[in-house]
């Protein structure tokens, strides 16, 4: 039986220690034993998402998040900016359009971040503009953006800001409260070691005021409804009680590694990564490489999709390739989560051996010496 090693950008590991919460006896979720759970919970959310306001948990994956953060704050025809630099930016822009938004669409080159001069003007043009949709990283293309400098064009103004932040927080430094964004989203089965299922909504005051004045239908993610169960700690329906029995475990491990040598950590992993696929020659894809992920330029006349279906059938290592139009050009590589220094080595090792097996000419072990020096030096 073959081993499975995961090191796509979601899902990701779960460790044993959240595995064996998960798998706790079942219990009725409205009861002091659950609400003290979902409280401890609460708490633990707030220094994740670096927020004093309160972070929603809903029985669904991350998509469903991103959907309450258009249903929720918005009426039709509200003009929003959409910025998209890839497939994430896309999905915001496919929800907008089904609820009946005006969205505007930055569009970025692929692998590039946002220029905040471009939505500069781009807001001083449309002074009725209500959001600003952008990503934290944009998995598909494994790029960062720069979230900070687009919440100061946001901050003190009558425009929400909506930040996705489902594969990119805890790996890449998101300072909500601080840098001024308005609504976070993320999921489980990234940063958080969980397994997919749950996802993050967190929202600031202003975000709250929108929330009033929404027009649009909802009904399971109604954040109104969500907001007050939140309160007394509760939820408005049945909430994933074995996920959040994992995610308070996940919370434990995450506050004992703590957020900033989380980033630093990730930090370094992406850039031993790059420094590994330079060391073979090849292109590391994005222009603004994010510490959760990190795309590689597959070598001219191999398909990435090869790459990655060999590594997969014949070892059990779990890489991605690319989305959409770079479904061929790119293959993906993580470092998220409970991902560690040590997958990255036998994930190298293994990809100089399927790239020798498919004629790229390169020299052997030249990734591990790159990524041995990043680590050991
Ligand atoms: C940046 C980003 N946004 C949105 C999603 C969609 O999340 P989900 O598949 O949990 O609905 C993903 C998943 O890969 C993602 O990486």
């Amino acid at each position: 039986m073959k081993r499975r090693y995961l090191l796509t950008p979601g899902p990701s590991p779960v460790p044993s220690v959240i595995r064996e919460a998960i798998s706790q006896e079942i219990m009725h979720h409205r009861t002091d034993e659950f609400i003290q759970i979902l409280q401890e919970v609460n708490e633990g959310l707030k220094y994740i998402f670096c927020t004093k306001n309160p972070v929603i948990i809903f029985a669904s994956s991350g998509t469903g998040a991103m959907e309450a953060s258009v249903s929720n704050f918005f009426s039709p025809n509200d003009k929003v900016v959409i910025i998209v630099g890839g497939k994430f930016g896309e999905r915001w822009l496919e929800i907008a359009k089904s609820f009946g938004l005006q969205p505007l669409v930055m569009q970025i080159e692929p692998g590039f971040a946002p220029s905040t001069n471009e939505l500069k003007k781009i807001l001083q043009d449309n002074p009725d503009t209500k959001g600003v949709f952008t990503t934290l990283t944009e998995t598909s293309t494994a790029t960062v953006f720069d979230i900070k400098s687009i919440a100061a064009l946001t901050k003190d103004k009558n425009i929400l800001l909506l930040v996705d932040a489902i594969s990119g927080l805890i790996q890449d430094q998101l300072l909500t409260d601080e840098w001024g964004v308005d609504v976070v989203v993320s999921a489980s089965q990234k940063g958080f070691m969980l397994p997919p299922g749950l996802s993050f909504i967190c929202i600031n005051k202003k975000a709250e005021s929108f929330l009033k004045n929404s027009k649009l239908p909802k009904y399971y993610f109604d954040l109104d409804k969500a907001l007050k169960a939140y309160q007394k700690n509760d939820t408005p329906f049945t909430p994933a009680v074995s996920l959040i029995m994992g995610l308070k475990k996940s919370i434990e491990l995450i506050k004992n590694e703590g957020l900033e040598n989380l980033w630093e950590k990730y930090k370094k992993m992406s850039l031993a990564t790059q420094a590994a696929a330079k060391a073979l020659g090849l292109e590391v894809f994005s222009k603004n490489p994010s510490s959760s992920v990190t795309a590689i330029v597959s070598p001219s006349g191999l398909n990435a999709k090869d790459i990655v279906k060999k590594l997969r059938k014949e070892y059990g290592i779990s890489i991605a390739a690319g989305q959409g139009e770079l479904e061929q050009r790119i293959f993906r590589i993580a470092h998220m989560g409970w991902i560690n220094e040590q997958d990255l080595i036998m994930c190298f090792s293994l990809l100089e051996k399927v790239l020798k097996s498919l004629g790229y000419k390169f020299n052997l072990g030249a990734s591990l010496v790159a990524l041995q020096k990043s680590f050991y030096e």
